[in-house]
């Protein structure tokens, strides 16, 4: 963000405070930071035998003598699966519905009960046994948005098998790379998914992955959906509901052990190779359903909440599956795009299943507000009562947008700063207490404490920047980086002595109020997704005509960065282009390139063929130079670079091109 942008949010002067109506049902008090302050350790104990049925009680409450490894709740035993669904049909809410899931064809809709669900993971940990998987092993799931993704997710919690899902826009070599990092032994995936109308394969994307050289895989179980034709591996590719049918309908669930590992689920980080970032089971439960009922204020037996994030991101974990199920919460699950088949898909759902609470991303909303209101306009939206923000920071305009043409001017915003590392929200207003402010997460939820600091690690003075640090462990933080404790290591608790650093910029306001600004390192969000320029760079030069590429997020008013690619091509590549004319083809085939290399996600927007890239005396891109070239700005200061007329050969090209 630029400096002008980061004063003009730093004078929002505006708080909205909960109506009285909101503050008389709200599940958050004031009493909790109270209690989270007095007693920390003791506060998350609590929480912890509240919010969930432990097998086998805990002794410990946090163990930090190996830091930073931390572990909570040792001694503890319990099931993630039988927290999140058995206990509500044993507890007689087996009728009540937990899934109402509206497909993309719109006559397409289920609703699943608890119950359902119940006899659902039952079989499915049952056929996942019968395909020999056992406590530990990983599993790798690749679904679109249908029931079978949480039921695939809560069958492996069920026994003990970490689940890694891959987001079903990533391509069969990203996906080659995750299954042989986790030593996934099965697959789960889907014939196909819907996309904008139109069937598009995944499981051709796992056979893809799984062709040619070595790889762990023995099974993959298909779940039909789009009824597409498929390629067929006899002995290696079963049907889902096949093998669903021909397994036990009952299925004993054993306890693990509170640090058992949840689920691994990779994210980009500064280097090309995503990291497999990893949950333990009770921390991580604890965190998503304590603020589930504390941050979205979901109550069970009323509310109908609506995430609308992908599973295949943390937020469809934790805020589609562990955190509501674990409170036993009606949600609607919806498959499709927001413009399928028409710009009101989103408020239609809302009217129709009548939904109370709607979580979803600010390039979402900025999307919505170009569109026009009176979009929404069309539609009941009464029934809602609040609404979350997540996955990167929401500008006041579009947090007044979301206030007053969704929210009607009376639901709380809740706008919920975390990250996958930190497995459930940490920074957030708590709706019945905090008085909100348009742009600002505002301050840690209770039982968490973080900071912004200086250079030095020292807290900043109201009114100043610096990073945002996680200055104690808390119960969701993920226990490492899979098969690589030292990266985990070096990449969270070396910039700070002792404090979990977390790659974002921040800034308190005269109130002390925390507005997140965005990474500081090599990671670009785009529409709220996580890319690392190395990871895009990386694939653009294992094009054969690339020499050299440097990759940025520049500013993109709808989805927050876009990326831009400047690429150097080798000697050959430059003269058959400037023979054939074939600029333009080259960048569409670089684009591919890309897609097939990473996914369809990580195509830059666009891509840049220079003589030259800036780099200073040592070798190194300077990034902030060609951000400015990107975002069409005066290219700043040049003194250091080694040949300070590469910028003026880059931004003339630019001109020309
Ligand atoms: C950004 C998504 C500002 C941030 C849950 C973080 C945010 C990254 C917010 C994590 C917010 C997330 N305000 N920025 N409310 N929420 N971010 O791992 O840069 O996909 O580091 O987790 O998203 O992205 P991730």
């Amino acid at each position: 963000m630029s400096d002008e942008g980061l004063s003009n949010l730093l004078h929002e002067e505006r708080t909205f405070a909960p109506s009285e109506e909101f503050v008389a049902q709200a599940n958050g008090t004031a009493e909790l930071f109270e209690q989270a302050e007095a007693d920390r350790e003791g506060f998350w104990a609590q929480k912890a035998r509240e919010y969930l049925d432990w097998e086998t009680d805990f002794d410990q409450v946090l163990d930090w003598s190996e830091r930073p490894f931390a572990k909570w709740f040792l001694g503890g035993r319990l099931n993630a699966c039988v927290n999140a669904v058995d206990r509500h049909v044993e507890a007689g809410h087996g009728d009540r519905v937990a899934i109402h899931w509206v497909g993309e064809p719109e006559d397409d809709t289920r609703d699943i009960t608890y119950a359902e669900l119940h006899e659902q993971v039952q079989r499915a940990a049952n056929a996942l046994t019968d395909l020999g998987v056992r406590e530990g092993d990983a599993v790798m799931i690749y679904l679109p948005m249908v029931p079978e993704a949480a039921v695939a997710m809560l069958a492996c919690a069920r026994i003990g098998a970490p689940h890694s899902v891959v987001f079903g826009g990533f391509s069969s070599d990203a996906l080659r790379s995750r299954i042989a990092d986790a030593g996934s032994k099965v697959v789960i995936t889907a014939d196909g998914g819907y996309r904008r109308g139109k069937p598009s394969g995944l499981k051709s994307v796992v056979d893809g992955a799984l062709e040619g050289g070595e790889n762990p895989v023995e099974n993959v179980l298909v779940v039909r959906r789009t009824e597409q034709d498929v390629e067929w591996t006899e002995g290696r590719d079963t049907w889902w509901h096949e093998a669903l049918e021909a397994a036990d309908a009952t299925h004993e669930a054993q306890a693990f052990d509170a640090e058992h590992p949840l689920f691994i689920l990779y994210t980009s980080g500064t280097t090309g190779k995503p990291k497999g970032i990893f949950h333990a089971t009770g921390g991580y439960l604890l965190q998503t359903a304590y603020t589930s009922h504390v941050v979205h204020d979901i109550h069970p037996e009323s509310d109908v909440y609506w995430c609308t994030a992908d599973i295949g991101w943390v937020t469809g974990h934790s805020y589609i599956v562990y955190g509501p199920m674990t409170l036993g919460a009606t949600q609607v699950m919806y498959e499709g795009t927001p413009d399928t088949p028409h710009q009101g898909r989103f408020w239609e759902i809302v009217q129709d299943k009548k939904v109370t609470i709607l979580y979803t991303a600010p390039t979402a909303i900025r999307t919505f507000m170009k569109w026009g209101k009176e979009i929404p306009e069309k539609f009941d939206l009464s029934s809602l009562k609040l609404l979350g923000s997540v996955g990167e920071p929401i500008n006041p305009e579009a947090w007044m947008w979301y206030r007053e043409v969704i929210g009607g001017g009376r639901c709380p915003i809740v706008d919920t700063w975390w990250q996958t590392e930190t497995g459930a929200i940490m920074i957030s207003p708590i709706p019945g207490v905090t008085e909100t402010r348009p742009g600002s997460a505002q301050h840690p939820i209770p039982g968490i404490n973080a900071v912004v600091v200086d250079d030095m690690g020292q807290p900043v003075e109201k009114g100043s920047g610096g990073y945002l640090v996680v200055t104690d462990p808390w119960p969701s933080m993920l226990r490492g980086i899979w098969g690589d404790p030292e990266r985990y290591q070096e990449t969270y608790w070396s910039r700070f002595e002792d404090m979990y650093f977390a790659g974002d910029g921040a800034k308190l306001d005269e109130d002390g109020n925390i507005w997140v600004l965005g990474r500081v390192d090599d990671v670009m969000n785009v529409s709220g997704h996580r890319m690392s320029t190395a990871e895009i760079e990386s694939a653009l030069v294992s094009h054969p005509k690339v020499a050299e590429a440097a990759v940025v997020g520049a500013a993109d008013e709808t989805t927050g960065q876009a990326i831009c690619a400047f690429v150097i091509l080798r000697e050959e590549a430059v003269e058959q282009a400037d023979e054939e004319g074939e600029g333009q083809d080259l960048v569409a085939e670089l684009r591919q390139h890309v897609a097939k290399e990473i996914g369809a996600i990580a195509k830059p927007r666009q891509i840049m063929i220079v003589a030259e890239l800036p780099k200073t005396r040592s070798g190194k891109i300077m990034r902030r130079l060609l951000k400015d070239v990107a975002e069409n700005r005066e290219v700043g200061d040049v003194t250091t670079l080694a040949d300070s007329s590469v910028m003026d050969l880059i931004t003339q090209g630019m001109k020309e091109g």
